[in-house]
């Protein structure tokens, strides 16, 4: 599938992968991308980048990913704008990484356990909020292939749209993120369900599994655990780039005989 004279929705858009995904996406000549992020700084971001390629690629939206509320209002926008919205990378997540079950040392050794609220925040915002947005972009095709009277695709047509949910390494399994890595694992099985389901739209979806890649979220863990946990057990001993990743997103949604889950892990695996 070509991007020309697509429309895509990109969250998590002011930082690390996402704005990877948004410039990468450029690059290839999407006609539009709805950048969505809490951060206020995507609107500055969106107009140097579109300033940059000398045409109004990016169309900057700040809300929280979790509402429905701001969620239904950026599609009814982009129904305006443009009618359909072909393309959906739900990019935008959090961390709140923290042992299951902790023994405390100090403190006459007490014990507890992982927060209930931390665990619904990474839900709310890794898991559910990426697969509202994937069903928000799936029903903007198939209305308008409904209003068109042709609802069901076929393969003549040509690929109509694609999702690429972002998993992670840590859907494997990674001690410290009890919450995280449920999260990831659980878009496998929504990316399993709506690669049946959204091609009878044309729409294909997949799900991409980085590795540590350098985005603030990385950086955030400290440059010990990164020099002293994480490089020693990746084949490239470096952080992966936004960028090989954001390409990698592209190569999923541009071939469309790759489906379900691409690996861009560098060699990481998983400690016991
Ligand atoms: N960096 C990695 O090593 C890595 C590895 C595997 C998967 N991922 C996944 O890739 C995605 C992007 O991660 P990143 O490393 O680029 O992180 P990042 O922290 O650089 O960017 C995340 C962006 O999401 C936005 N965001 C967070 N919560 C939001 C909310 N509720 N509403 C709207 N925006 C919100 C933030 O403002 C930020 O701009 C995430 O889903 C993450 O889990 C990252």
């Amino acid at each position: 599938m070509q991007l020309y004279g697509k429309v895509a929705v990109i969250t998590g858009a002011a930082s690390g992968i996402g704005r990877a995904t948004c410039i990468a996406m450029m690059d290839l000549g999407i006609e539009a991308i709805a950048a969505v992020d809490r951060s206020s700084q995507i609107i500055e971001q969106c107009n140097t980048l579109n300033h940059e390629v000398g045409r109004s690629v990016l169309v900057p939206y700040v809300g929280d990913v979790t509402s429905d509320e701001f969620r239904r209002s950026v599609f009814a926008d982009l129904r305006h704008r443009f009618g359909v919205v072909h393309i959906c990378v739900p990019a935008a997540g959090i961390t709140r990484d923290r042992l299951a079950v902790k023994h405390h040392k100090d403190n006459g050794g007490g014990v507890d356990i992982y927060p209930r609220s931390d665990f619904e925040d990474v839900m709310q915002i890794n898991l559910i909020a990426p697969i509202y947005w994937a069903l928000e972009t799936i029903a903007t095709v198939a209305e308008d292939r409904t209003r068109r009277g042709m609802p069901k695709w076929e393969p003549s047509e040509g690929t109509q749209g694609g999702v690429v949910f972002i998993g992670s390494v840590s859907s494997m399994g990674n001690k410290g993120q009890i919450s995280y890595a449920t999260a990831k694992a659980g878009l496998a099985g929504a990316q399993a369900t709506l690669a049946k389901e959204a091609i009878f739209y044309g729409i294909r979806c997949n799900i991409i599994h980085p590795g540590y890649t350098d985005t603030p979220m990385v950086r955030a863990l400290g440059e010990d655990l990164i020099r002293q946990v994480i490089l020693p057990q990746t084949q490239l001993r470096r952080l992966l780039r936004p960028e090989e990743v954001a390409d990698a997103i592209c190569f999923l949604l541009r071939n469309s005989a790759v489906s379900g889950s691409l690996w861009v892990d560098a060699g990481w695996h998983p400690a016991a």
